[in-house]
């Protein structure tokens, strides 16, 4: 078997060879990925989108204005607050390939790698690539002192 711009030679392996050009070409083309994030994008974190294994406590309530987001950069959370009483919480974590998203405009977090956008209330969702999948949603809640506390267990 012969492929463009190569000349057969007696005894190159033929499909192994390819398997294995193809296999490492992918290897390069990851690591391009990965040196580009390493280079130019400062928020990575190589993390997927998760919920905190224990109740975070993240501050007062009212540190998130009503119709606005916060980032919480170090739990790697944000929580939208689309009503006096009602806050949502979500992973900060990008589900492109795993960058922190930086503090929202209003309700709409933006990620610094490849500039996929989410909202913040309407379940996460991306409203601009090349992201698909939504943002990971956090339980969250007020406790009686008025903190807001996020995982699963709060
Ligand atoms: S990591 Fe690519 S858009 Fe966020």
């Amino acid at each position: 078997m012969t492929f463009p711009g190569r000349s057969a030679s007696p005894g190159a392996p033929g499909p192994r060879r390819s398997r294995r050009t193809v296999l490492r070409g992918a290897a390069l083309a990851s690591a391009g990925v990965a040196a580009t994030c390493l280079t130019g994008c400062e928020h990575r974190y190589e993390a997927k989108p998760e919920a905190p294994d224990e109740p975070v406590e993240l501050g007062p309530a009212d540190e998130v204005p009503v119709g606005e987001a916060r980032l919480y950069e170090r739990a790697r959370l944000l929580v939208s607050r689309p009503e006096e009483d009602t806050f949502l919480a979500w992973s900060a974590v990008c589900t492109h390939l795993g960058c922190l998203l930086s503090p929202p405009e209003g309700t709409v977090a933006e990620c610094p790698c490849h500039n996929s956008r989410f909202d913040t209330v309407d379940g996460g969702r991306p409203l601009a690539g090349p992201a698909y999948e939504p943002l990971l949603p956090v339980p969250v809640r007020v406790n009686d002192e008025g903190v807001l506390v996020a995982g699963e267990s709060s």
